[in-house]
This record gives structure tokens, sequence and C-alpha cells, in this order.
């Protein structure tokens, strides 16, 4: 069942699972399963009109701060795709006991590097799969991007780590991009972390039960700015004691998608 509510649109699948997804950026902001059981984080001190702090928000055509120079130069910090209100395209992708999908698009604004971007957010009995088409609507120029699922999962830092790391090299941005390698079996972010592990596997599992199946998403960035985040205008007090943001994306570089094609991203979050 799909139902639509101001900038909300909510999808239920006869299991009893849930999600809510924010128009603003096209935004996972709730991900509940059959006993309403909450599987994503958010603020209650969100900002209206900003990025959506929590569940799901989408950076893209940059990751983190733009590059000096170049078509990207005046972006904020991780693009336009969260802070833009996508449309709901209406037409039914699909809504029966096998699953219910609904479909956001969103047109680049002017004078970037012309891209379109349709998301897809499909709900099914144990999985939520959230895939990223981008086309190059350029017939003449390459389209560089970064993306990223900045996925922030519920559960205390302390308790809900992050499997299979172990020996992965990882920038370490709280040190200035520092490389480093991965030496821990299961990575917990609740002290201040911000890394970019590379070329990780396209399974991932957290000790809380849940796997993550990722597509052409080489990258996986594991946040937490711990006490940092008193600073964070939109995090409430002691919110940073109930997430793991671990996000899959093409960062490591930009993805250069020529001119007329597509390419395609996704994670499957199964709980
Ligand atoms: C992470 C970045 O993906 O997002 C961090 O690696 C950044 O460096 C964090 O601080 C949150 O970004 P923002 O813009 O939502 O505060």
């Amino acid at each position: 069942m799909i139902s639509k509510e101001n900038k909300e649109i909510k999808i239920v699948h006869s299991s009893g699972n849930s999600v809510v997804i924010n128009k603003l950026g096209a935004t996972i902001t709730s991900f509940k399963d059959a006993h309403q059981k909450e599987h994503l984080f958010l603020s209650n001190k969100l900002i209206p009109g900003k990025a959506i702090r929590g569940g799901i928000p989408i950076a893209f055509p940059v990751f983190g701060k733009p590059p000096t120079s170049g078509a990207y130069s005046d972006l904020p910090q991780h693009g336009y795709a969260r802070i833009s209100e996508w449309t709901y395209d209406e037409t039914p992708v699909m809504d029966n006991d096998d699953g219910v999908s609904v479909r956001f698009i969103l047109d680049s604004p002017p004078k970037l590097p012309p891209a379109r971007l349709v998301y897809t957010v499909t709900l099914t009995a144990h999985q939520l799969t959230s895939t990223l088409h981008v086309k190059n609507t350029s017939s003449t120029d390459v389209l560089p991007f970064q993306a990223l699922l900045h996925t922030y999962y519920a559960g205390n830092p302390n308790e809900v780590g992050v499997k299979g790391l172990n020996g992965v090299r990882y920038s370490d941005k709280t040190t200035g991009g520092e490389t480093r390698i991965e030496s821990n079996d299961v990575v917990y972010a609740n002290k201040n972390t911000d890394s970019v592990y590379m070329n990780t596997t396209d399974e991932i599992h957290l000790t809380n039960g849940i796997k993550i199946r990722k597509h052409n998403l080489p990258d996986t960035v594991i946040w937490n700015p711990s006490e940092g985040a008193k600073s964070m205008a939109d995090m409430h007090e002691g919110g940073w004691n109930e997430f793991i943001c671990v996000e899959p994306g093409h960062v490591r570089d930009f993805y250069d998608l020529v001119p007329g094609k597509e390419w395609i991203g996704f994670q499957v979050i199964t709980i």
C-alpha cells in the first residue's frame, strides 16, 4: 500500500514492514519491520529546508566538500541531491505481496553538468532496496560524479559494529585523510569516526544481524562524530549515541559517465 501526505510517501508491505520517504532529497526517513521496530536513526531536531539529518540521504554529485575548481566547486557539502525536492512519479511501479516499489526523479539544476537521477525504493518482506540510476543527459560531455547512500542505522554505536573490514585500506578523515589498514574484526564508531574504506566487499554485515548488499558502490564510509555532534544545529542532545552510519558509495574518485549512458548503483538492506 502506498500513501502520500504532504512531502512524505509511505509504503507498507503486506508483511507489515513500512518505509517513509521524504521528497526532500528523496530521503528515506524510516524503515520499520513488522514489529514496528525502527531500523534507521532520525534526529529529533531537523531544520526545515536543510538536508535531513538521519535516514538515508543521497550524496550526489559530490561526496564531502566539493572540488576547489571546476563545474561543482560552488556546490554545498555532499552536493545538490539531498537538498533538492524530488518529483514523486505516481506511475505505479509495483504494489503486491512480492513487494512495493516507488520512484522519484530529479534533474540537475541549471548550469551544472546535465544529469537525470531516478531513485527507486522497494520494500519486500525482509528487504529494503534503494537503487540510484544516473543518466548523463548530455549528448557531448562526460558526466563526472560521486554518489553515496548516507545510511544512518539506529543503534548504540558501542553495540552495533561493522564486520568484514579487517585488512581493508581506509582514509581516516579525522586525521586529514591519512591512509591506514583496518586491524579490527568489528569496527565500532563509538568515538569520533570518519573513515572511507576502499574497495569493500559487496556484502557487509552489522553485528545486529543486518546484512547490506551493494552494487557499483565500491567504497564504504563509517561515520559518527561522537560528541563533536554537539556543535551540529540539527542533532538532538545525545543523538550521536543512537546511530552508526554505514555509507556505500563511489567516492574515492569521480566516475566518468559517457554521454547518453546510464549508471546504476544500489544497496539492499536485509533485516
Ligand atoms: C560523512 C562524511 O559521509 O558525512 C563526513 O564522511 C561528514 O566527513 C558526514 O561530516 C556528515 O556530513 P553532513 O554534511 O551531513 O554534516
